[in-house]
């Protein structure tokens, strides 16, 4: 396992959508070691959140987690979570608004509704099947890395550009 560099918002490799794990993939040596990079990676940045393409492997491969997070201190924890071949559905709708973040575009909040539940289905990093109904913080750091594996960056869902800046500016605004 070893901490890789993160990508950067103008990469083309975050615009494009990421390939499926082969099932033939499931459990190997090689899975595992991109996941093991993925967790040291996220770990030593403090991340919520990281997807694979984030490191450069555009697989459908996505890792979410947080504790106490020094970088969204109001969320509540969320479990460590692996999944591989992620799939989504809308559970309510309701639009919530959250100041979204994202290690590939360091510095940059921004404000982005997402329905406020969902429900995932994928595979853990050996093939077995993960299905979870997520609300929250856990459903909006869910969905910010669904949208990674898509070549979606946050910036392209912000709703009030008045209100997306650099965090310093806008926690001296009162913004965030
Ligand atoms: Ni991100």
């Amino acid at each position: 396992m070893s901490v890789q560099p993160i990508l950067k918002m103008g990469h083309p490799m975050l615009a494009q959508v990421s390939q499926a794990v082969p099932q033939d993939q499931l459990g190997s040596p090689h899975l595992k070691t991109l996941v093991g990079n993925m967790l040291a990676t996220m770990q030593a940045v403090n991340g919520a959140g990281l997807a694979a393409v984030q490191i450069g492997i555009p697989l459908r491969v996505m890792i979410f987690g947080t504790t106490k997070n020094p970088r969204y201190p109001d969320a509540e924890p969320v479990p460590t979570t692996v999944l591989v071949n992620p799939t989504v559905t809308v559970v309510d709708p309701k639009p919530c608004e959250y100041f979204e973040g994202c290690l590939s575009v360091p510095g940059l909040r921004g404000p982005v509704m997402r329905p406020s539940t969902v429900r995932y289905e994928a595979v853990d990093v050996e093939g077995m099947p993960i299905v979870r109904e997520a609300t929250g913080f856990h459903a909006r750091v869910f969905q910010h890395e669904f949208d990674h594996l898509n070549g979606v960056l946050f910036p392209a869902r912000v709703t009030d550009f008045a209100r997306f800046g650099f965090t310093e500016e806008l926690e001296r605004g009162g913004l965030v």
